[in-house]
């Protein structure tokens, strides 16, 4: 068993966000050979940010966004876990603690756009497809759903 995580907000500016940036970055937007523009991050000063940290090490091991929408619906994203950590279960740990955070706060729903390779790893976590696939920062990728309990 991988050790557990310590998941905690993250706030806007801190020099965890400037982390989870920097990974956000090199994990997701660098593949793609897009970058994250000054006014993309301060249009996320009102969102959640979320981080699961090594807490041995205190290293940022897992993150993600949340934005809430209207009414009582949240839509995660930038869903990320560091390359040498994925597929040990941190990935959907913080989806379970985002989910719990997000009902905590009032939502009932979380919708996302899943990129095409991930959609089965949101499908393992009840989310359900809604629609055709679409295109988004250069890649295919799907809208799903989960209502929230
Ligand atoms: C997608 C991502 C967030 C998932 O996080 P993760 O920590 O790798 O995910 P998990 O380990 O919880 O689950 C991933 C898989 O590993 C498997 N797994 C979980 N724990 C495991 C373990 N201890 N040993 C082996 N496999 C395990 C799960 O069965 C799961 O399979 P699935 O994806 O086919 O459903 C992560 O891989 C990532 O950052 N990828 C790159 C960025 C990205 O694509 N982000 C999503 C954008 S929409």
């Amino acid at each position: 068993m991988p050790p557990r995580l310590e998941f905690r907000e993250i706030f806007h500016r801190s020099a965890d966000y400037e982390n989870a940036v920097a990974m956000r970055d090199r994990i997701l937007r660098a593949p793609l050979g897009l970058s994250f523009s000054e006014a993309e991050l301060e249009a996320e000063s009102a969102d959640w940010h979320l981080g699961g940290f090594d807490p041995a090490s205190g290293e940022l091991v897992a993150c993600l966004v949340l934005t809430p929408l209207t009414g009582r619906v949240v839509k995660m994203r930038q869903v990320a876990v560091v390359e040498n950590r994925q597929h040990h279960g941190f990935g959907s740990s913080l989806v379970r603690f985002a989910e719990a955070f997000a009902s905590s706060h009032g939502a009932h729903q979380v919708e996302l756009h899943a990129r095409a390779e991930v959609v089965a790893f949101y499908l393992r976590h009840d989310y359900k497809v809604e629609g055709p696939a679409f295109l988004e920062v250069t890649i295919p990728h799907r809208k799903m759903r989960k209502a929230l309990r």
